[in-house]
């Protein structure tokens, strides 16, 4: 092979090399980034007996990037008796679900599925709520109980955030179904 050949090769590897590096990298801080907006990583465990579970070894590794139609697919899954458990022990102390509204420590949650945020009348929000013109979809409500006060920097509710995540979509899917109790 010619020294000109060679060299003419060599730039045609080295420009390959770059290319997979770059791309190698770049997929690196994509997922990084992706990881930090989402925030979650779930294992989903044996879905046919109705369990949805984080940190289960067999799946270990599997991210399921959470969208509304996943969400929505989870909760069917979710436990409502474990949700309703779970709301009663760590969210009963500072809210009440029940119909008519009456606001303890925190607003009244009987009516919370797309409440918009903020909106209990009587209730004195923080600024940081009353500024978020959003409403409590299953999407928010799923980012706010994961870690509020980085969903809602300025939050008043000193509850730290439901870090289990089949916890977090019981707790959801108990929201749910009460606030649909009081629809009419
Ligand atoms: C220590 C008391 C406390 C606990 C425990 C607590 N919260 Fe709260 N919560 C608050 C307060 C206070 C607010 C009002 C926050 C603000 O204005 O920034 C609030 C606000 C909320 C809101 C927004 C309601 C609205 O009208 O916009 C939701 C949703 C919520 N909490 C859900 C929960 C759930 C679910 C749990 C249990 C997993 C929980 N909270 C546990 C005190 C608490």
């Amino acid at each position: 092979m010619s020294s000109e050949s060679n060299k003419l090769l060599c730039a045609i590897l080295s420009a390959f090399l770059v290319y997979l590096l770059a791309s190698f990298f770049s997929e690196l801080i994509y997922l990084a980034e992706e990881k930090k907006d989402i925030k979650l990583s779930y294992y989903i465990k044996k879905p046919e007996i109705n369990s949805v579970s984080i940190n289960d070894n067999d799946e270990k590794g599997k991210i399921i990037e959470i969208t509304e139609k996943k969400l929505t697919e989870l909760l069917e899954l979710a436990d409502l008796e474990k949700g309703k458990i779970f709301v009663n022990k760590n969210c009963g102390s500072c809210h009440d679900f029940n119909m008519p509204i009456k606001n303890k420590i925190g607003p009244s949650l009987a009516t919370v599925l797309n409440r918009k945020i903020g909106q209990i009348e009587n209730y004195k929000y923080s600024k940081t709520l009353l500024n978020i013109n959003k409403e409590w979809n299953i999407l928010n409500l799923y980012y706010f109980l994961e870690k509020p006060k980085e969903w809602a920097a300025g939050t008043k509710m000193s509850y730290r955030g439901i870090t289990d995540s089949s916890k977090l979509i019981n707790t959801i899917k108990f929201l749910k179904a009460n606030s649909l109790k009081y629809e009419d």
